[in-house]
């Protein structure tokens, strides 16, 4: 028998619950070190595959590996003891079949312990949504603008601005529910669409770049951190800029080493300690 945790992990009940309720308040996270400050802050965590822009430096989300995934989510999992974590299904590892989408979310939930998973797509992938979760595989969906099809709709643009345009997005949050998404992620779309989405669905709606209509928010830590400068969407709020605090402390220690200052007799071992 285990003791029950004081810091016991947010459920996918808990995440549900909050529909219409305190707004549910998410972040990425890639890294032990940042997951762990986070963790108590958050109410959930995506390890999301943007950590291919901001960790490793690609163009976009496409050639993320399901490994990545796995080794990004197994550290967030070992540093975090409250939130509640999902990771993304990488571009390729769940399109093409049920099956194969089965196999990749099985082995991203078994190897790294994370509660979901999350997919891009609505309508297109709602009968996957509903193979997943009747094998046990909760499903945060991601509609509205969808990085893994940049190349497919011309870049990273925000979605739903034309009547037609919404009413397709509208579709693909009814599609994501029926099909047993928990909640449902909507990027870049504008208020009146995140409005009319979150007032007719049951689940949670997380909007980044999608308005205060949605029953949450998510942004990616590194643009919220000032460490992302990439290119920063009009939906981005920066609360710190670390990139420039890492850059003083790189310039810093760089003249302290290039003047001899560092490292002083003090940080020297075999120096005795004065009386
Ligand atoms: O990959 C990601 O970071 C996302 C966002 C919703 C934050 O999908």
């Amino acid at each position: 028998m285990s003791a029950v945790s004081k810091n016991r992990r947010l459920s996918v009940k808990d995440i549900r619950a909050r529909k219409g309720g305190e707004p549910l308040v998410c972040l990425t996270a890639y890294t032990a070190p940042v997951a762990a400050i986070l963790d108590s802050r958050m109410d959930l965590l995506l390890v999301g595959d943007s950590l291919g822009m901001v960790v490793y430096g690609m163009d976009d989300t496409l050639a993320v590996s399901l490994e990545m995934m796995i080794a990004h989510s197994q550290a967030v999992m070992r540093a975090t003891a409250s939130a509640f974590v999902v990771t993304d299904l990488p571009f390729g590892s769940y399109e093409e079949s049920q099956e194969l989408a089965f196999r990749s979310a099985a082995h991203l939930m078994s190897e790294s312990g994370c509660q979901a998973v999350k997919l891009e797509g609505g309508v297109e992938m709602a009968d996957t949504i509903q193979f997943l979760t009747a094998r046990g595989i909760p499903v945060m969906s991601h509609i509205g603008l969808m990085p893994q099809s940049v190349h497919a709709t011309g870049g990273f643009r925000a979605q739903g601005l034309s009547q037609e345009d919404a009413e397709r997005i509208a579709a693909d949050a009814d599609a994501v529910q029926e099909a047993g998404a928990f909640t449902v992620v909507i990027e870049g779309t504008s208020e009146s669409v995140a409005r009319r989405i979150t007032e007719r669905l049951t689940i949670p709606t997380i909007g980044i770049g999608a308005s205060p209509a949605c029953d949450g928010q998510i942004l990616v830590t590194d643009d919220v951190l000032g460490l992302f400068s990439g290119f920063k969407p009009k939906f981005v709020k920066r609360y710190a800029e670390i990139g420039d605090a890492i850059a003083n402390a790189a310039d810093a220690y760089a003249a302290e080493v290039r003047a001899r200052e560092f490292p002083s007799m003090a940080h020297c071992y075999g120096v005795p300690k004065k009386a």
